[in-house]
């Protein structure tokens, strides 16, 4: 195990009703805030209506910031730092999921830095950030309690992360209610973003990691169970319960105490959702299974006790090739039955590209990409080839 230095320091408010406090607890840092949202789904569900009562009751006063898309453009992000700098506005709330959230971190950054908070992005310390509370209404990227915000920038197509535990939002209010109205399509989504999150980390190369391991299959296991309850029953209460504390362990820090972790996955995905505008769990489904195949073979130990402890699968030890592609299988049913797709043509997506996604991605890692197995620029092209 490595030697680790962590905090969290996010306040995690959960349960039914719990949207009511948001004024309360805002008021304990500002009276005025920049309230971000996306594109209409908080209108329709009447959460917005709750948020902004409970503000003006608690005697906030707010701007608005809506409109932000999935895999958010950093243009509107510069807006809301532009916003707060005008405004003189002290706290940003998000209410939504990771895109409104990370958007509401990059404003929160960019708001007190005089230069384009794309810089940040590109590696510039954040040295300062005004606070944020979020308003959870999509378990899956652990945006939440986590230090990073994923933007896209629409000129250069590219989408990079910003990071700083400046950024971990100081409050988030996560009510498994609100989850209810998620589209079928969007709960498979969630569920493997938050997978994806446990597996960057659980496939490491540092030995002698067992509590995380454990724990790792466990969440992993709890993860299938409950999004294919929800499959079938999207207004399960319960399920979602699992599923919005599952999808904030997965990705506060925990799981990657004392370990080398891999990323490459996210980082071949980042490439295919800022070329292609796909959602960031249908990338990870449909690339997952390629680079496991890709790797599994000089790991064949680790990725046995993926199949055998996660997936459930009852294979011989003395024949660990079948038994590691028996796991990857087992996650590729998981996926199908789920909706999601497992190859990249699934999402309309050719082969003219990955050539040039392939350096890029290797770029943002300073001439490889992951860590179980460094990847060159040629093994990614091969990884998206597999996954064609
Ligand atoms: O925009 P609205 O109208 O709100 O609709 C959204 C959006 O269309 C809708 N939605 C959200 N909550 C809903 C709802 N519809 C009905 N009922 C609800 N309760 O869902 C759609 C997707 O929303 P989005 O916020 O984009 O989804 P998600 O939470 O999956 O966020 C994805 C983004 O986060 C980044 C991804 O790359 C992607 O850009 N990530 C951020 C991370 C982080 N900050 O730590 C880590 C992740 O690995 C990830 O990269
Ligand atoms: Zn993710």
């Amino acid at each position: 195990m490595l030697n680790y230095d962590y905090q969290n320091p996010t306040r995690l408010v959960f349960g039914r009703g719990t949207q009511k406090q948001v004024g309360a607890l805002v008021r304990g840092y500002a009276d005025r805030v920049l309230l971000v949202y996306g594109g209409g789904s908080i209108k329709k569900s009447g959460l917005y209506g709750e948020v902004t009562a409970s503000l003006r009751a608690a005697g906030v006063s707010f701007t608005e910031l809506p409109g932000v898309v999935p895999n958010p453009r950093v243009t509107l992000a510069r807006e809301g730092a532009r916003l707060c700098r005008e405004q003189s506005i002290p706290f940003v709330l998000a209410v939504g999921g990771g895109s409104a959230i990370d958007t509401a971190k990059a404003v929160a950054a960019g708001a007190l830095y005089d230069g384009d908070l794309w810089d940040f992005c590109m590696g510039k310390k954040i040295e300062r950030a005004l606070p944020v509370g979020t308003v959870l209404t999509i378990p899956a990227t652990g945006s939440e309690s986590s230090p990073k915000a994923v933007l896209t920038n629409e000129e250069l197509r590219i989408k990079k992360s910003m990071g700083s535990d400046l950024l971990r939002p100081a409050f988030s209010i996560l009510n498994p209610e609100l989850c209810e109205t998620l589209p079928p399509e969007q709960i498979g989504y969630s569920a493997f973003d938050m997978m994806s999150h446990i597996m960057e980390r659980y496939f490491t190369n540092t030995p002698h990691t067992e509590v995380i391991d454990g724990l790792s299959e466990s969440l992993l296991r709890t993860i299938m169970k409950q999004a294919l309850i929800l499959r079938g029953d999207s207004k399960n209460y319960d399920a979602w319960c699992e599923l919005v504390e599952a999808g904030n362990l997965a990705h506060n820090g925990l799981l990657g105490l004392g370990r080398e972790q891999d990323w490459a996955c996210h980082g071949m995905e980042h490439e295919l959702s800022a070329l292609y505008d796909i959602p960031h769990g249908a990338g990870l489904a449909a690339v997952t299974p390629a680079w496991m195949r890709y790797a599994a073979p000089k790991h064949l130990p680790l990725f046995g006790q993926f199949a055998v402890e996660v997936m459930g699968v009852r294979g011989s030890l003395r024949d660990p090739e079948r038994l590691a592609e028996a796991g990857i299988s087992a996650l590729e049913d998981f996926s199908r039955r789920m909706g999601l797709p497992v190859r990249l043509h699934e999402l309309g997506i050719g082969g003219g590209d990955f050539a040039l996604m392939a350096e890029k991605s290797v770029q943002k890692g300073g001439g490889t990409l992951g860590h179980l197995e460094e990847l060159s620029a040629r093994d990614v092209e091969n990884i998206y080839g597999l996954a064609l």
